[in-house]
């Protein structure tokens, strides 16, 4: 099974160009920019950072770190997650599921949305060997044991309860559309039990949350329902929402995270549970970028080839900005002053607009290429075909990230990732 019919198993885009080779140097951006002059986004994958950021959270984390894999499903991503030794896999459908079986038989795979199909519970369970569910409902705990077999099975499920959580000031709010409030938490808890092989209880605090005590506030609020329930639960799933740098984004350490949660899962005194987490941004954000090319100035709007219905979603209504580096088609100039810019996607909607501001050369022209970075998480995957504009390439590169990124430095000796050029589309 070829690299590409991967990606398409969760992404079905058209092939656009595809390059096969084996070269002893990884390429940089600006060289493959320079022979390829692309007219359609390029992403860029930097497996070295996503395995470093990778490893860093394996080594921080004091239990089992499940790769969120909706937020970079690209099989050169997953291998680099891997080969920073990542085992288990947070799945959100059976495509993905079917994907991460694919790449690593031996990988340990969660399906972790609240509300699946019956189909996919029984694919999962039958073809795929998945034996955790997350749940946030009777009715979702019913379809599952309904599907897998009830009660009547030698290998009994692990059920996770999906707590809500008040909002925490992430970004984004994980808790308005799945999660049980504590009644029901309560309630999930004792039935599940019965039934379940391993029980957890999950919560995620919403993702780029910036405040190490939202883990703190949501544990405390854990051990009230565990104690409440009054049963016995084999793990805590904290979740992600681990954030990454942004321009004038500073996040704090990775491990004022990891204290809180030590600290805070430790006063819960409770020697028999195991930690496990779920995340997605921080393991793979600084491992990628898009090159767009600007196809007309208007001042300071830029009109590019990629926008909110393509892989820079999150930087329209959710107004996040990325760093910016300009590759210029043709002039060299040296010291242009910086000045701000708005980006206006491909499609014909006005809704595709990006007002960062993008700090960019003021010399800015048509033809030239802007990469953005941070997108290694949540870029490329929420791509769609409206209006056309679904092509695009993937390109594994050397560069370091564009922004700091956990465990890079520290890695970059160590770290060797095998060369790959492939399609994205
Ligand atoms: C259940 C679940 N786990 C993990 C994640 C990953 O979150 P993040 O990328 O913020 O770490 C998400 C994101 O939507 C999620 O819904």
């Amino acid at each position: 099974m070829s690299l590409i019919q991967n990606r398409a198993a969760v992404a079905p885009l058209h092939r656009h160009f595809s390059l096969s080779t084996q070269a002893a140097t990884m390429p940089n951006v600006a060289g493959i920019v320079a022979s390829m002059r692309p007219e359609e986004p390029l992403h860029c994958v930097r497996p070295a950072a996503i395995s470093a950021a990778a490893q860093a959270f394996v080594q921080a984390f004091n239990g089992d770190v499940l790769y969120a894999v909706k937020c970079n499903p690209e099989p050169a991503v997953l291998r680099a997650v891997w080969a920073g030794g990542v085992r288990h896999f947070d799945c959100a459908s059976i495509a993905e599921v079917t994907l991460v079986r694919r790449l690593f038989p031996g990988a340990a795979i969660h399906f972790m949305h609240p509300v699946k199909s019956r189909g996919a519970i029984r694919e999962a369970w039958v073809v795929n060997g998945v034996r955790d569910f997350v749940l946030d409902t009777q009715a979702e705990m019913d379809k599952i044991l309904g599907e897998i077999g009830g009660a009547s099975l030698d290998a009994k499920p692990g059920l996770f309860v999906r707590l809500a959580l008040p909002s925490s000031g992430a970004a984004i709010n994980l808790s308005t559309k799945f999660g049980a409030d504590v009644e029901t938490a309560i309630e999930l808890l004792r039935t599940a039990r019965g039934f379940a092989g391993k029980l957890g209880l999950s919560f995620h605090v919403g993702s780029q949350c910036m405040d190490p005590l939202a883990w703190r506030e949501a544990m405390e609020l854990a051990g009230m329902v565990i104690v409440r329930a009054g049963v016995a639960v084999d793990v805590i799933d904290v979740g992600g929402g681990f954030p990454v740098a942004y321009p004038d984004i500073d996040p704090p350490p990775l491990g004022a995270f990891m204290a809180e949660i030590d600290a805070a899962f430790d006063k819960l005194n409770l020697p028999n549970t195991k930690l496990w987490a779920e995340p997605g941004r921080a393991l793979v954000a600084g491992g990628g970028s898009v090159v767009v090319q600007v196809q007309l100035r208007k001042g300071n709007m830029l009109y590019v080839n990629d926008g909110v219905y393509g892989s820079l979603s999150d930087a329209g209504i959710l107004g996040f900005r990325f760093p910016t580096k300009l590759i210029r088609a043709a002039k060299s100039v040296i010291g242009a002053p910086e000045a701000a810019f708005s980006l206006f996607g491909p499609t014909c909607d006005s809704a595709d607009v990006m007002h960062g501001p993008f700090m960019l050369p003021d010399d800015v022209a048509e033809g030239d290429w802007i990469e953005l970075g941070q997108l290694g998480a949540y870029g490329a995957c929420l791509r769609t075909s409206f209006n056309g504009f679904d092509r695009a390439a993937l390109v594994e590169v050397s560069d370091r990230p564009m922004l700091e990124t956990a465990g890079y430095e520290a890695a970059q000796d160590v770290t060797e990732m095998p060369f790959a050029f492939a399609s994205a589309a």
